[in-house]
């Protein structure tokens, strides 16, 4: 019975992080990070700057070496893989300040997102019927885009992967409400076609409108990871992590 149960729980986790320890040069940012993200949910990160957020996804993605713990994507180690591999191993990163090749057209952009994984049209068009705006400018210089046309390319080029898991890192910062509302709107679409991902935000009305599950991280430690409903019917919880709220 027990190992029925054990068996059902590690099929709905998309990624588990457990006693992760993380060091920028000589100073700990991550002290036994935990975390647990479930097949299908959305879990915000949410956390003061310099909590540890953007690390635990540079940590997740091989960009930062784990000192001690592991990172499972269902069940398979990511820790000591090259960076390069853990895309293709299917797990998409849009970073903070979303980096695209300023030179390239929207189309280069998405291809090199589709190489990746050896992803073809089919993707391609799937992918662009989320962002349509995208399709009207695929001739493009991505450089010459606004901010959240960019953050849009910056998505689509992630999704070319089809990754199991998504990591996004703010991706609302610095961007009109419109294109605020849109990219809220899109997450919420990627929710319903079961994708498993991990958002960063620092604002309170985008975590809870978007959100199953919210961990709140304070100095490179996952303090509580509450039900979004929880959140909902008492805010206190947001102030004490991050004194606003
Ligand atoms: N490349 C780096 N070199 C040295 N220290 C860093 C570097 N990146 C981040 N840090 C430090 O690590 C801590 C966590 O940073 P970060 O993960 O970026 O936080 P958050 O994303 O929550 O704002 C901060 O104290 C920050 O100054
Ligand atoms: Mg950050």
């Amino acid at each position: 019975m027990i190992e029925t149960n054990k068996a059902e729980a590690s099929k709905t986790e998309a990624l588990r992080i457990a006693g992760l320890d993380c060091f920028h040069g000589a100073v700990q940012v991550l002290y036994r990070l935990d975390l647990v993200l479930n097949k299908g949910e959305v879990l915000c990160l949410f956390g003061r700057n310099g909590a540890g957020k953007t690390t635990t996804l540079k940590a997740i993605m091989g960009l930062v070496p784990a000192s001690a713990g592991s990172i499972k994507l269902t069940g398979k180690e990511l820790t000591g893989l090259p960076a390069h591999e853990v895309p293709k191993a299917g797990v998409a990163y849009v970073p903070q300040g979303r980096r695209l090749f300023a030179e390239m057209t929207v189309a280069e952009n998405i291809e090199i997102g589709l190489m990746a994984r050896g992803k073809g049209r089919a993707v391609r068009d799937n992918v662009l019927d989320l962002f349509p705006l995208l399709r009207q400018r695929l001739r493009q210089r991505s450089g010459t885009l606004s901010g959240g046309e960019q953050q849009m390319l910056a998505m689509a080029r992630a999704l070319c992967l089809e990754p199991e898991v998504l990591l996004l890192d703010e991706p609302t910062e610095g961007l009109m409400p419109s294109m605020i509302a849109k990219i809220r709107e899109t997450v919420s679409k990627l929710r319903a076609m079961d994708v498993s991902t991990i958002l960063v935000e620092q604002r309170v009305d985008a975590v809870l409108s978007v959100a199953d599950r919210v961990c709140f991280i304070e100095n490179g430690r996952n303090r509580e990871t509450v039900d979004v409903e929880e959140l909902r019917a008492d805010p206190s919880a947001v102030r004490r992590y991050v004194g606003v709220g």
